[in-house]
């Protein structure tokens, strides 16, 4: 997508032909900073420490961080370690295992001489997949949109969405952001509810800059106003995205798309939940009890970035000292409470009969427990 009319993506090879380029998120929305990975640790720390986000991301830079590696050494030991080392940095987002496995599956029977060179290309792939697959969601995203506006007369189509599954999140298009930046390229008027996303800001610090960038209508609200606008009829449609969602259709996502999808449903507002078939984990059915949910530091809670009057960036402390902080990054949402699917392979009911038959090739991918 275009920062400032130039295109950008959020993870890209640096002009030294080696090295990995991404967009420091931890700066935005204030500043637009550039942070070059050179090797798996950097590649480790910026995951962990989500200077990249997002599950099609976390993907595409854990493919670069095993590339590195092996740039450094090609052995079995490295491949090893260096998989291992990357699917310790978050447990939530299960592209950072998909895109591992494709990493050790095609790495690890070729001779370690050739690996650095594979390794490279194939995070390449895996980066141009994930463009092409966003676009996908887009447009079988954008049908949905147009019958929307076909009913509303030319008013604006009123979008709901949780956290940031933008082009930031991904490396290009976005998830739940692509039907709305092809619906907005269109010339279909839309509007977007944008929750601010406690505790990290993700809607008010990443994806109200995307949208702005993009020029989409859009207003920033807490996260506890959504329930009131459904009631009142101001949301026609929720697009989220997903850091996992099993072969049964319990959706995970960031923390308080849950409570969104409970509000839709009693108020009868379509929810729909986008993701690549990389997000989905064909090893396990039942979301709460499967899914690993990411716990993080206190302090995200206690305190929070921002811009003084000043200028400067300063994180500020909104709580007394000491006070007793729990921080879960992620809950899951029930597939009775998904209106439906939008994958790259067109739009499915949150179930395991059509996830199966939409992806065949999974059907028999064994699950967890007997994995
Ligand atoms: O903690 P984050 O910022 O990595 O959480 C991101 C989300 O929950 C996104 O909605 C999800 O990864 C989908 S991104 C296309």
């Amino acid at each position: 997508m275009k920062v400032d009319g130039k295109a950008r993506r959020s993870i890209w090879v640096n002009a030294d032909g080696w090295s990995v380029d991404v967009i420091d998120q931890t700066r935005l929305p204030f500043e637009f900073e550039v942070k070059n990975l050179q090797n798996l640790e950097q590649a480790c720390a910026a995951i962990r420490d989500m200077v990249v986000r997002g599950a099609p991301l976390i993907g595409a830079t854990a493919a670069y961080g095993c590339y590195l590696a092996l740039r450094e050494d090609p052995g079995d030991a490295s491949l090893q370690g260096a998989c291992a080392a990357l699917l310790a940095t978050r447990p939530t987002a299960v592209n950072l295992r998909w895109a591992l496995d494709e990493m050790q599956r095609e790495l690890g029977a070729i001779d370690p001489a050739d690996r650095g060179r594979r390794a490279f290309e194939l995070a390449a792939r895996i980066c141009e997949q994930d463009v092409e697959t966003n676009r996908a969601i887009g447009r079988h995203g954008l049908d949905l949109i147009e019958k929307i506006a076909a009913e509303k007369d030319g008013a604006a189509v009123n979008i709901l969405t949780h956290c940031n599954a933008g082009w930031l999140a991904t490396v290009d298009w976005g998830t739940a952001t692509a039907p709305m930046y092809m619906a907005q390229d269109a010339g279909i008027a839309v509007h977007v509810w944008v929750d601010e996303t406690r505790p990290r800001n993700q809607g008010a610090s990443l994806t109200a800059w995307e949208l702005g960038h993009h020029g989409v209508p859009h207003s920033l609200v807490v996260d506890n106003v959504g329930g009131h606008l459904m009631q009142h009829g101001m949301v026609d449609l929720c697009l989220v995205g997903s850091d996992r969602t099993t072969r049964s259709g319990d959706v995970c996502n960031k923390i308080g798309t849950y409570l969104k999808a409970l509000a839709a449903f009693d108020n009868a507002v379509p929810f729909y939940v986008c993701l690549p078939g990389s997000t989905i984990d064909w090893r396990i059915d039942d979301g709460l009890e499967q899914v690993p949910i990411e716990q993080r530091d206190g302090s995200e809670v206690s305190s929070i970035p921002g811009k003084s009057a000043s200028g400067a960036i300063e994180t500020v402390s909104i709580t007394p000292q000491h006070t007793p902080v729990v921080n879960y990054a992620f809950d899951v949402t029930p597939a009775r409470l998904v209106s439906g699917l939008i994958t790259e392979r067109g739009l499915v009911d949150a179930d395991r009969e059509a996830l199966s038959s939409l992806f065949p090739e999974q059907a028999t991918t064994p699950s967890a427990e007997s994995g």
